[in-house]
């Protein structure tokens, strides 16, 4: 055979194209040390008998330990395992410090909270080029409703459900129109179909959209300068941050503090009000997320980078104090 020679990235790259999950393999050492590597070149193979495979590379350093080993365990990770997928990609760490594992057969290290393992006996070895590939026969597995980690183009990715074919128009009129596949439109229907529940809460507390959206943004800093507010509301409530904050301000909800300049504070009753509100926005917010299900991560995932692309300074006043917490929890 002779062996054709591509240029080595474009040829990782048509490869890439196709989309994978991403599993950890992992094994014991004779002398029941746990190893453990992550591996997207896992396949099924058969039904019946049940066979999957997967191949490691001849430069790994487990290459030994797996070639003598009876027993290995394929996991397949769950959206939310990226950073586990990086940490048993690594050399020359303990991958496994830290980590809650259960025991499976033949003493193989079972990881947690995956979307599924397989527990595996050897079955059959091939040498494939700069490979060994593994066939095992399953022994045992289980699976969770998780959401999979997908790898794809050499990046990590979220795998989603395309909308099913006899996904009726929201409304008659809207079909095929201009509006129904606008961002605008569907940004702007969610956003107020979703304030539309809170709406009873908020007139309870004869409190505006606007109005929350102030004394929310209060919450974040104990003292927050007229020109912080400024900085982290532009773009959103120019002309009408100052009416809302004087509105606040009239209720007894915030008040003002003269020093180097204006700074805004809560007052008690409107840090009562404001995380009132903040836990039934964060009650409704679990509703809605529980209906999109695996999806959820998703949306959110996407909504962040929308927002990053078109208001990069948004991100400033909402970061700054969760680094404050960190900083001051670490
Ligand atoms: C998403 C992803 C998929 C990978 N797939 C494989 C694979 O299928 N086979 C393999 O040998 N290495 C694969 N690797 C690389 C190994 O995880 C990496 O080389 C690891 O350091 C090997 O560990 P070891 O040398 O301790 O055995 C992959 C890495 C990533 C990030």
């Amino acid at each position: 055979m002779t062996a054709q020679v591509f240029d080595p990235t474009e040829f990782r790259k048509a490869l890439g194209t196709f989309a994978t999950g991403v599993t950890i393999i992992t094994t014991r050492t004779a002398d029941g040390a746990p190893v453990g590597l992550t591996a997207n070149s896992f396949n099924s193979v058969s039904l019946s008998p049940p066979l999957v495979l997967w191949s490691l590379a001849n430069s790994s350093a487990s290459l030994e330990i797996f070639r003598k080993a009876e027993h290995w365990a394929v996991h397949v990770l769950a959206t939310d395992q990226e950073e586990l997928s990086a940490r048993f990609a690594r050399r020359g760490i303990d991958k496994f410090a830290g980590l809650d594992v259960d025991t499976g057969q033949g003493g193989v290290p079972l990881l947690r909270g995956c979307a599924a393992r397989f527990e595996c006996r050897t079955a059959f070895q091939y040498e494939g080029g700069d490979h060994l590939i593994f066939v095992g026969e399953v022994l045992a597995f289980d699976r969770a409703e998780s959401a999979p980690l997908v790898f794809h183009g050499g990046r990590y990715a979220h795998a989603t459900r395309r909308d099913a074919p006899d996904v009726k128009p929201r409304s008659a009129h809207l079909a095929g129109s201009f509006s129904e596949d606008f961002l605008g439109y569907l940004l702007g229907r969610s956003h107020f179909r979703f304030f539309a529940q809170l709406r009873a809460a908020l007139d309870a507390q004869h409190l505006s959209d606007m109005e929350f959206y102030v004394l929310s943004t209060l919450t974040l800093k104990p003292l927050l300068t007229a020109s912080e507010l400024a900085e982290g509301m532009a773009g959103v409530l120019d002309d009408r941050r100052k009416q809302a904050l004087d509105s606040l301000v009239t209720a007894g909800l915030a008040a003002t503090r003269t020093g180097d300049g204006i700074a805004y504070e809560l007052t008690a009753h409107g840090r009562e009000v404001a995380l009132g509100l903040i836990s039934r926005a964060k009650a409704l917010e679990s509703q809605v997320l529980e209906r999109l299900g695996p999806d959820a991560p998703i949306l959110k995932s996407l909504l962040n980078r929308l927002l990053g692309e078109i208001d990069p300074t948004a991100a400033a006043l909402w970061q700054a104090p969760e680094a404050e917490r960190r900083r001051s929890a670490g």
